[in-house]
């Protein structure tokens, strides 16, 4: 896909679907075979996260840590949707997800993901690739989500904020609910030495520690000098300005409306929640997560 596209005719907003018990739209599983079917490779590497957790930060990093000294060219001219797919993907005026990376020559391939883990590509248990969780904060995964809807044409109408909330607890997002989404990664993280759970928020308080965490899961000893590169090219601000990872090229995404990327920030929530909400969310909060040992922060 160019980037100078003449605008297309954008289809109506998809309606939220019940899929095997989990929220979805058919644009995620219109390729339901073709998904499940996936060949992985021994050399992928996967970014699966819940919609607003960092994905597309831990992307950047993985294309620069693998590909900005062997393939320098892809930083200047091809989108960061396209260096790292999108596997499920499958929507009108694009490529799907799978096509994209069966046609993909460089390795390794960089998946991104929003599958809830028992939806995986049975393949990827099979090869053992590896794969990255990122995990935020639900407060401020729901309100980044609220933005992201508001200004994605290709989500489900957000309606107001109050209700959204309401929606958020109950699990009516697309990829369904956050809870049964970073639990079932964190369980499944328990039983396999291939899967790697990073926090936004760690990232944000420590990021060179969070680097090199990630540097050492994936076997990968980077010069000084490209950490440094890393660090500085996926600062907040110079992603934000720079056009081939901010995904401006994306038609669906309406800029006027909130940008994609918008703020990066731990505790923006405090912005749209009420206390009331904040009181309603914590309860709600306490009761799902009563079973499990994951612990998220929501401010720093
Ligand atoms: P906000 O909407 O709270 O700003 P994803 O890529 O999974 O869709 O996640 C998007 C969220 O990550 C957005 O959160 C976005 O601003 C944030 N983000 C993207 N790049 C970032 C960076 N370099 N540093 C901090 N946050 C970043």
């Amino acid at each position: 896909m160019s980037l100078e596209t003449e605008k297309m005719d954008l289809p109506p907003r998809p309606a939220l679907l019940d899929f095997h018990g989990v929220s979805m739209t058919n644009y995620f599983i219109d390729n339901w075979k073709n998904i499940q079917e996936f060949e992985a490779r021994p050399d992928d590497v996967v970014i699966a996260s819940y919609p607003k957790a960092g994905n597309t930060w831990v992307s950047y990093i993985l294309d620069l840590l693998y590909f900005s000294q062997t393939s320098p060219g892809r930083q200047y001219s091809v989108p960061l949707f396209e260096r790292v797919p999108f596997l499920e993907i499958h929507m009108p005026g694009y490529p799907s997800g799978v096509d994209e990376l069966n046609r993909f020559a460089s390795s390794p391939r960089i998946i991104k993901t929003h599958l809830p883990v028992q939806f995986l590509p049975p393949s990827f248990w099979k090869q053992n690739t590896k794969i990255i969780y990122v995990a935020r904060n639900p407060k401020d995964t729901a309100v980044s989500y609220f933005h992201f809807d508001r200004m994605n044409q290709a989500q489900p109408e957000p309606g107001d904020w109050n209700s959204y909330f309401q929606r958020f607890m109950e699990g009516k997002m697309v990829f369904g609910s956050w809870y049964e989404h970073v639990k079932g990664w964190w369980e499944e993280k328990k039983a396999r030495s291939n899967i790697l759970y990073l926090f936004y928020e760690d990232l944000i308080e420590d990021f060179d520690r969070e680097l090199s965490r990630l540097c050492s899961f994936l076997g990968q000893s980077p010069s000084a000098e490209l950490k440094k590169q890393i660090t500085e090219k996926v600062l907040f601000d110079n992603m934000k300005h720079n056009k081939l990872v901010n995904a401006s090229s994306d038609e669906y995404l309406d800029f006027t409306i909130s940008p994609f990327i918008r703020k990066g920030k731990v505790g923006d929530w405090r912005n749209m929640f009420s206390a009331k909400q904040d009181e309603e969310f914590n309860e709600h909060y306490k009761s799902k997560m009563q079973t499990t040992d994951l612990h998220f922060r929501t401010a720093l």
